[in-house]
């Protein structure tokens, strides 16, 4: 197969994945709702099931999303142009309906507005492979930018210590390899962290589903916490930092992501650990000034009341289930991106990244 179309996963890992050509291939998702116990894919032929699999967490991690949403728009070409209208304005419309899927993972906008761009100048004939070749060219991206990342971060730890990760962001939440669990992970190789604990990440339990199942997979001991344990953890001792993803970064550097993260910044600002956020560029939103501006989705109250789909909870109550939230840039030591590394992100330090500068 031409180079040009096919990606090179780091891993065994496969969060989504292109079958087949772009006129009669289909979209693979992997279900990380079963995960760990059943690894099932869903075969996404149509734009509505690429929505699905992402407004339902088949799929979730914003890196992933954005990959998801890439090729969701290879369904939407093929789609707008069987249909009787204008194809342009009708994939206009489906773009708008992937790009509502979820509202806080940025990377779904910017895949999907990548695409539309480039199709701009593109002649209808040429559509559907120039789409094709382009969400292969982005899923490509995220591998290498994740690659770099986890270079660039695994330099900045203080060598020998423990880590702590929230929620999961290794293969699963992105193209391959990992944003902060990159890091880890090379950092791991590399002999730069003495243990890795994982938060559980209630309610979805990325990290006791997802985060423990891929560190299995490539043979990283890791340690389960509860969400509660993360002040102990730090007062004993054994962590020098904490790293995590983003699922949106302001301007000025506040970082939008898994609901729990803002505690951990707080508290690892008390104990006088490290603090890193490792993010593709695709994940900055220079359009939101800071994270005030950013939709912070509400997930449905029966996931604060069950666990594994089983009621826990007791009846006749009410939830508050924001799965994301805010940490204030100056809680962040360091942001890692493809482009290099950010001590203390801020408008300015950001800006100079943009431009190259
Ligand atoms: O609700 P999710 O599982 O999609 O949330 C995922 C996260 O918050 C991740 O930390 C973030 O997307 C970074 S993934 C590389």
């Amino acid at each position: 197969m031409n180079a040009e179309l096919k990606v090179d996963f780091p891993d065994t890992v496969h969060a989504v994945e292109w079958i087949g050509d772009a006129a009669s291939g289909y979209l693979k998702v992997l279900d990380q709702r079963l995960l760990p116990g059943i690894e099932t894919s869903l075969e996404a032929r149509d734009v509505d099931a690429a929505i699905l699999s992402i407004r339902e967490m088949l799929v979730r991690g914003a890196p992933a999303i954005g990959c998801t949403a890439a090729y969701a728009m290879v369904l939407a070409v093929r789609e707008a142009q069987t249909s009787q209208s204008d194809w342009r304005e009708r994939l206009r419309g489906l773009a708008d309906q992937i790009k509502a899927a979820r509202p806080t993972a940025v990377n779904l906008r910017w895949a999907v507005d990548r695409v539309l761009h480039s199709l701009e100048t593109v002649d209808s004939a040429r559509a559907l492979a120039a789409t094709f070749e382009l969400a292969l060219r982005i899923h490509r991206e995220d591998i290498e930018a994740n690659l770099t990342m986890a270079e660039l971060g695994a330099d900045c730890l203080e060598a020998g210590a423990g880590v702590l990760t929230h929620c999961n962001t290794g293969s699963l939440a992105t193209g391959g390899h990992g944003t902060a669990l990159g890091v880890i992970r090379t950092a791991w190789e590399k002999d730069r962290i003495s243990t890795v604990f994982a938060s559980e990440t209630r309610p979805w339990l990325q990290g006791a589903r997802l985060t423990a199942w891929e560190l299995n997979k490539s043979n990283i001991p890791v340690n389960l916490i509860v969400d509660s344990a993360s002040a102990a953890l730090m007062q004993s001792g054994q962590i020098g930092s904490v790293i995590v993803g983003a699922d949106r970064v302001a301007a000025n550097g506040d970082v939008a992501n898994k609901i729990g993260t803002y505690s951990l910044a707080l508290l690892a600002r008390s104990h006088g650990l490290s603090f890193m956020v490792v993010a593709p560029f695709s994940t900055i939103d220079f359009e939101a000034v800071s994270g005030d501006q950013i939709p912070i989705e509400n997930r449905p109250a029966a996931e604060v009341f069950n666990i594994a789909e089983k009621r826990v909870a007791a009846e006749g109550i009410d939830a508050w289930n924001p799965v994301f939230d805010v940490t204030p840039a100056d809680l962040i030591d360091w942001l890692v991106t493809e482009r290099g590394v950010i001590h203390k992100p801020n408008t300015e330090a950001l800006a100079k990244v943009r431009s190259g500068t």
